[in-house]
């Protein structure tokens, strides 16, 4: 598009320094306010949040741990779509996890090994996500609307049906739908997408270890193909991780927590809860403007820890595209291209889930293998192609469904390339390339490193040999076209302490005012100019252990280049013996004074989690568990309270929303 400038002015705002402060620290000329934090009440009769672990009734609260949000535009009133207005909306958010003990007055308890029924109901519940109505005053302040009529909470008991090839499988069967065609809730949702159409995609991360599967037990009552696969996707907890299965509840056939027990003990898969692993690991599509509407797995996208799932550029009469990361240690970069070409007016359908049947049910799901000259190809994981086939000697797949479902199993014997824990992707709205954030991997070495993960090095204070930083991959498709099945590569940024080798760890040259670690969050803004023209910067959130001797968590702003701008580079990696090995990379432009820091956030906390008003002008940022190392006798951090109050001693830390603007009215980041 002729219209969008490329290469805009440099960013203007000044960096922050890195800091340990208990705050929300943005540049000067920049305001914080608090939006939406852990428990706020979202229905008229929801009492107040007093944060001492006494709260219940999470299903009508914000839940926990705030991850990937997302603006959804309404009208001035009543409860219509309108993409256009930046002063009213809904913001659709994760909670992906829960910091226990904060919920509860003391920590959680059990009784004789039991967890009480009503603490495991809290903690389910504060999973999942969010919709609640936000608006911003004739003076500029943001607030949400307690009483919203599209308010709504999805949690992990919340009904939901499955769509797309497994709809019906074998795999799905359980004592809940014995036909396999609905399930019950989402959770560990993390990172996040969207449809042109007005729909929200949530994705099922860490799903594996809330069951509980003793597996030397349940191993000898499970076929060899089960067993594998269940250890693929780590199926392995023998408590599951808050204990939900232990539950005695009130009601002897409520199976709310039940069904955290994944053992084959019963007569058949409706007779036990033995497939309640496969009801998590795919992508949800849900309507945030109508909450009647029943959430749908799509599972054409594949099951795996789904981090995110960003779509590529809509062109009508092109098949679109989501790019996800699947992020666990060596796991894989996966594309899935619609089966229906892109028409322009279908963005406006009032039916928005038969939008999704229509481009999210049927097409390919591609797995990326990367070349060490800077190409790469997109490998499709289609039954009876390429070794997915019922005579495969690893995994016998009997058909597509096994295939999605077991989505790791097929990338592994097609060939894919392991990487360095894929988190976010995000899309250059000029350019088309797609970016992808690969946050570290502990378990990188030199023996194994590859042109697109390419460093393995000790990174003190952690003296073990691994990719301590991280990475930030971008990727560039053949045509510039989402149905590309070709594509070429480089690294935009590694992440490293501006302190560290510059010949081969901190590649990129960062320096003081832009050096990050363990990039995660990852977003291209909507902002456009004064002109109209897109002006596009790529926001980068941190959520790292190895640099928070130096800083808290981070978010930063770039004005990206492009694919191809920078230059070979042969790196240097060792063992733990001292032996060298070297590895060829292709390295971007070194970032200067077009990658700064934005924010730092509070004690402890991750920042993860980010989208703007239409025109750019408000930002909404997550923040997650501060003072996520603390206790009930050592709270660590105190923060929104510190935030709002300047000191809150004694204050429970809590997960919430903050919206950041320009003192002018301008838009951030410009
Ligand atoms: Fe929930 Fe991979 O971050
Ligand atoms: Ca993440
Ligand atoms: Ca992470
Ligand atoms: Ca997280």
């Amino acid at each position: 598009d002729t219209t969008i400038n490329i290469e805009p002015a440099a960013l203007t705002f000044s960096a922050v320094a890195k800091n340990k402060n208990d705050v929300v620290t943005v540049p000067a000329g920049y305001t914080v306010s608090v939006l939406y934090r852990c428990g706020d009440p979202i229905s008229a009769s929801t009492p107040a949040y007093k944060n001492d672990g006494t709260d219940t009734g999470f299903s009508t609260r914000a839940g926990d741990n705030h991850d990937a949000l997302h603006w959804f535009g309404l009208a001035a009133s009543g409860n219509t779509r309108d993409e256009t207005n930046s002063t009213r909306g809904l913001l659709v958010m994760n909670h992906e996890y829960i910091f226990q003990t904060y919920l509860h007055p003391n920590g959680p308890t059990s009784v004789n090994g039991a967890r009480p029924e009503s603490e495991a109901l809290k903690e389910i519940e504060a999973h999942g996500v969010s919709v609640v109505e936000v608006s911003q005053a004739a003076n500029g302040a943001w607030s949400y609307n307690q009483s919203g009529a599209l308010n709504r909470r999805i949690t992990p008991n919340t009904p939901t049906a499955f769509s797309g090839p497994v709809r019906g499988s074998s795999l799905l069967f359980t004592a809940y739908s014995p036909t396999g065609v609905a399930g019950r809730g989402t959770i560990n949702n993390c990172a996040n997408g969207y449809t042109p159409w007005g729909t929200s995609l949530t994705c099922e991360e860490n799903w594996a270890g809330y069951f509980r599967r003793p597996t030397s037990a349940d191993n000898a009552r499970r076929s060899a193909k089960e067993v594998t696969a269940l250890a693929r996707y780590g199926v392995t907890s023998s408590s599951g991780n808050y204990g939900w299965a232990t539950v005695v509840a009130s009601d002897s056939t409520n199976t709310t927590f039940r069904r955290w027990d994944a053992q084959a003990t019963g007569a058949s898969a409706t007779a036990d809860f033995r497939n309640e692993p496969n009801q998590y690991g795919w992508v949800l599509e849900m309507d945030p403007y109508d909450p009647s509407t029943t959430p749908r797995k799509r599972t054409a996208l594949g099951r795996m820890n789904h981090e995110g799932c960003w779509p590529g550029a809509f062109v009508a009469g092109r098949k679109p595209a989501w790019y996800m990361g699947d992020d666990a240690r060596n796991e894989y970069l996966y594309k899935f291209v619609s089966a229906t070409a892109w028409s322009a007016s279908d963005a406006g359908a009032t039916d928005r889930l038969a939008m999704g049947d229509k481009y999210l049910d049927s097409g390919t799901l591609y797995v990326a293998k990367f070349a060490a000259d800077g190409t790469g190809t997109w490998l499709p994981l289609v039954f009876g192609q390429n070794g997915l086939t019922a005579s495969n000697a690893t995994y016998a797949f009997a058909d597509q469904a096994d295939v999605l479902t077991h989505c790791r199993l097929a990338a592994d014997i097609v060939g894919a390339t392991k990487m360095d824990r894929p988190e976010w992707t995000a899309v250059n709205p000029v350019t088309g390339e797609m970016y992808l954030t690969l946050t570290n991997n502990s378990q990188r070495t030199s023996a194994n490193t590859d042109a697109a993960n390419p460093r393995s090095y000790q990174d003190a204070p952690n003296f073990s040999y691994a990719n301590h930083n991280g990475h930030i991959l971008r990727l560039r498709e053949s045509g510039d076209t989402t149905e590309a099945t070709a594509f070429r590569w480089d690294i935009y940024a590694f992440g490293a302490g501006s302190d560290l080798n510059a010949q081969n760890i901190n590649l990129s040259n960062l320096d003081a005012s832009n050096d990050f670690s363990s990039p995660d969050g990852l977003w291209f803004g909507r902002a456009t100019n004064a002109s109209g023209q897109g002006n596009p910067l790529l926001w980068i959130q941190t959520d790292d252990g190895a640099f928070t001797d130096q800083t808290n968590n981070q978010m930063l702003a770039a004005i990206p280049g492009t694919v191809g701008d920078g230059a070979m580079r042969t790196v240097t990696n060792f063992n733990a013996a001292g032996a060298s090995t070297t590895t060829t990379t292709i390295v971007g432009k070194t970032p200067g004074a077009s990658l700064k820091r934005f924010l730092v956030g509070p004690v402890q906390c991750e920042v993860t989690g980010v989208d703007s008003t239409p025109d750019g002008r408000t930002l909404f940022v997550n923040i997650q568990h501060p003072g996520e190392d603390g206790s009930i006798s050592n709270i660590t951090s105190n923060w929104p309270a510190s935030q709002q109050t300047g000191s809150a001693p004694g204050n429970r830390p809590r997960s919430a929303t903050v919206v950041i603007q320009r003192t002018d009215g301008g838009i951030v980041g410009l």
